[in-house]
């Protein structure tokens, strides 16, 4: 690529030449990243400023983070705001199988003089994951953020991860987790997705079940710290543990989840491989492999919070949202129910529907807990049963 296609620009505290937008734009003036020479994605701000906020935290927490692994890094824009932007990393390793993307991770480097601590190579980050080791090097946090799925490069990422290291992977292969692309789903993630209605919770889920299982095929305990859904792809942290035993045990907050399509309901099933009781009931439908679990460590989350409260975060575009998810996953996480959605209720029991605070708040007057799911605006995550959250759609609206 020639420098004059090159622009500037400002993201965290780093100076990024990425491809000039203007030549890659459909005729409506919108940026198609993916048309450009080298991926450079503004909207993937969020995720790379609340992985920084993420990172501060382990540091806080006493984490060590002599190494970090960017092997799909694009531009380098993630490893390089990495360096500058949480304390105390030691060095970082920026990897992309794309040689014009290779040439501005170089340039990026220097131009944010961080020569000294960077190690660049282009090379397929399944070679260079799986090499790491041999040189004796592992990843205290290694971050596979790639097109589409990060299955292809996550059984090399859990080799190239220390011991008591960390993992984060992006998934921007909705369509196939959410089910819209089913065979794409059981081929990709060994597990059959489900479209009742908390199809994107389910995705999100069957992701961090499959990432579990290819861990524990190797002995290794992938327990996941955060998980959520922004825009249109998933984020999940895993903490690294080494142990065949710690590995079976993580199992066990594996299952199914179970759509009885008459009553409009669904709830997880615990238990992996699938437990023949469900097997044998025909009025349901199963979805899964899954993960039943927590999506969110708890005590991580509180230290995240606490983290992201602190003024000099108020430079990151996107603090603000990072603060707002963040309030609404300590709100959802202790409701390990599916979050419900309010229109398909409405419509299943011939409602219009009602505003989503006061349905909040007929339920919490029942004495249930309730909340709104990050996963869906119109979602609703509360440990009644459906028969109570129907009960309060009447009481709230008109027939429709
Ligand atoms: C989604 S982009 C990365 C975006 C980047 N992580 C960021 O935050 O801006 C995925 C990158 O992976 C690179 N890539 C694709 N296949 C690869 C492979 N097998 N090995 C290494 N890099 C690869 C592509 O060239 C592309 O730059």
């Amino acid at each position: 690529m020639v420098e004059r296609e090159l622009i500037e620009v400002v993201e965290g505290k780093a100076r990024i030449l990425v491809p000039n937008p203007k030549l890659y734009s459909r005729p409506d003036g919108v940026y198609e990243p993916s048309w450009a020479p080298v991926f450079y994605n503004p909207k993937m701000m969020f995720n790379r400023d609340f992985s920084i906020v993420f990172l501060n935290t382990l540091k806080r927490l006493g984490a060590s983070l002599e190494l970090v692994v960017d092997p799909l890094a694009g531009s380098g824009v993630r490893g390089i705001r990495y360096l500058l932007e949480v304390e105390d990393i030691g060095k970082a390793i920026i990897n992309d199988i794309d040689p014009e993307a290779y040439s501005i991770i170089e340039k990026n480097v220097k131009l944010n003089n961080l020569n000294s601590r960077v190690e660049t190579y282009c090379l397929d980050a399944n070679l260079l994951l799986n090499m790491l080791p041999q040189v004796g090097l592992r990843g205290d946090f290694i971050d596979v953020d790639p097109f589409g799925s990060p299955i292809p490069f996550i059984d090399s990422a859990l080799w190239a991860t220390k011991n008591y290291g960390y993992l984060a992977a992006t998934a921007t292969d909705t369509a196939a987790l959410v089910g819209t692309h089913e065979r794409a789903c059981i081929r990709r993630y060994h597990a059959k997705p489900l479209r009742c209605g908390c199809e994107k919770e389910i995705g999100l889920r069957i992701l961090i079940s499959s990432i579990i299982l290819r861990a524990a095929s190797k002995d290794i305990a992938a327990i996941p710290i955060i998980a959520y859904f922004a825009d249109y792809y998933y984020r999940v942290f895993f903490k690294i543990i080494r142990g065949a035993r710690r590995a079976s045990k993580l199992l066990e907050n594996l299952g199914y989840i179970v759509y009885d399509r008459e009553k409009g309901d669904y709830w997880f099933v615990h238990g992996y491989p699938i437990p023949t009781s469900i097997v044998k009931d025909h009025r349901v439908v199963i979805g899964g492999p899954l993960w039943t679990s927590i999506l969110v460590d708890i005590d991580v989350l509180k230290k995240i919070l606490e983290e992201a409260s602190r003024n000099k975060y108020e430079y990151l575009d996107t603090i603000d949202r990072i603060r707002i998810l963040l309030k609404q996953l300590e709100c959802e996480t202790p409701i390990i129910k599916p979050y419900y959605r309010l229109d398909k209720i409405c419509s299943m029991i011939h409602k219009s529907m009602p505003k989503t605070s006061s349905v909040i708040e007929c339920l919490k007057a029942k004495g249930y807990r309730a909340c709104r799911s990050h996963f869906d605006y119109r979602g609703i995550r509360t440990n009644a049963p459906l028969n109570e959250l129907v009960d309060c759609i009447s009481s709230l609206s008109t027939s429709s």
